[in-house]
């Protein structure tokens, strides 16, 4: 029997409630595909860091290279400033283990309500490739009073090093902020959702920027999709600008397929995304390295104002959970996990608040154990 070591972060607000469904369901598809899932579990989060002053450590990160992966609830705490865990513990674990690539499927299930009129389940089924490195997410910068001043600022990468000295005369206070792509950063997530394009039979690749504004940086973005666009030739491409992108979600979202954009795009366009499929509550979501260690997780955040309420919708985690034994090589039983939250949606028997109805978050992870087991 195989075994998977997963390191599992709960984390913040309802991340534990979400997170004890999604293990309860992996526990259940294992138990019947006859796998074993060895779970480690890691305190991180804002009670740990509000009371020994630590986010994550590079000895726990160490730690967690030697498993298979990483299933991680929500973070954030009203009590920290914005940023702290997001940048402290989600960026510095998303770029230590360099999971280049933010996979997030759109797919409107059946007996969803969808916020665009006239729109079904054919019509919202596409992915999205977001960068997960680079872009203004290096979070190189500072703020700077009038006067002169010098700045040193480091971006160190397993693929590259960057650094750039600064010399500064400003005679208002600024806030300043460079974002920067590298080729081999972009040709890898580029290649990889053209590949994934193969795979899911598309005819169509995307690529999202800003290249009429923000030119350094995005021109050089469609110069490598073009490049690497020659090595798929059954495979169109086209360049959206990401403002444009925005509105055709809304407007015509049949025409997407596998979507590629840069970090910070990605992340705007992507609750968009999740809005037109449903909601928060249904989008998951996969921070991968194909070749490392990858970290799965809804893409909505830890809801503080409802947390211990067992209210929240577990079936985006769910789902993150079924990406993330899909990764590991269990692409069976992660099959069934999604087949079995399409049935229950279908039916509409359990629905949770966001869905509408009554139920709390563990009935929703009762009923897809429950249908797991019948099949
Ligand atoms: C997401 C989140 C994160 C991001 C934040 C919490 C750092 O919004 O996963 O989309 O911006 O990537
Ligand atoms: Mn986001």
């Amino acid at each position: 029997m195989s075994t998977h070591k997963i390191a599992l972060i709960p984390g913040d607000g309802i991340g534990p409630e979400i997170i004890r469904e999604g293990r309860k369901v992996i526990d259940t598809v294992s138990e019947i595909d006859g796998f074993e899932i060895n779970w480690t579990e890691y305190p991180i989060g804002a009670e740990h860091y509000l009371k020994t002053k630590e986010l994550v450590t590079e000895d726990t990160m160490k730690e967690m290279s030697s498993m298979d992966s990483i299933y991680l609830g929500a973070l954030g705490d009203p009590r920290m400033k914005p940023g702290v865990l997001e940048k402290g513990i989600l960026l510095t674990m998303r770029f230590y283990f360099d999971q280049y690539v933010n996979l997030r499927p759109i797919k409107l299930l059946e007996g969803v309500w969808c916020p665009l009129k006239n729109k079904t389940p054919e019509d919202i089924d596409f992915v999205v490739v977001r960068e997960n490195t680079e872009d203004f997410y290096v979070g190189i910068g500072d703020r700077v009073g009038p006067g002169k001043s010098q700045n040193h600022l480091e971006v160190l990468r397993e693929l590259y090093t960057v650094k750039f000295d600064l010399d500064i005369e400003n005679d208002d206070e600024i806030g300043y902020q460079i974002g920067m792509i590298s080729r081999k950063g972009t040709e890898r997530v580029i290649k990889y959702a053209f590949e994934l394009a193969k795979k899911r039979g598309d005819t169509r690749v995307t690529a999202v920027d800003k290249a009429n504004v923000l030119s350094y940086i995005y021109n050089f973005w469609r110069e490598i999709v073009e490049e690497t666009s020659k090595g798929y030739p059954g495979i169109e491409h086209g360049f959206n600008l990401v403002d444009a992108v925005t509105m055709w979600f809304v407007k015509n979202p049949e025409w997407f397929q596998t979507v590629v954009t840069p970090n910070m795009f990605g992340d705007i366009i992507t609750d968009l995304g999740a809005m037109i499929q449903g909601g928060m509550g249904l989008a998951p979501g996969g921070n991968i390295n194909p070749d490392g260690i990858s970290m799965f997780e809804p893409i909505h955040g830890s809801a503080p104002k409802y947390k211990g309420m067992n209210r929240v919708n577990p079936i985006a985690t769910i789902w993150a959970g079924a990406l993330m034994l899909d990764e590991i090589g269990e692409e069976e039983s992660a099959k069934k996990i999604v087949k079995a939250i399409e049935d229950i949606l279908r039916e509409g028997k359990v629905r949770t608040k966001d869905l509408g109805g009554e139920n709390t978050c563990s009935d929703m992870g009762d009923a897809v154990v429950e249908k797991l087991k019948a099949e």
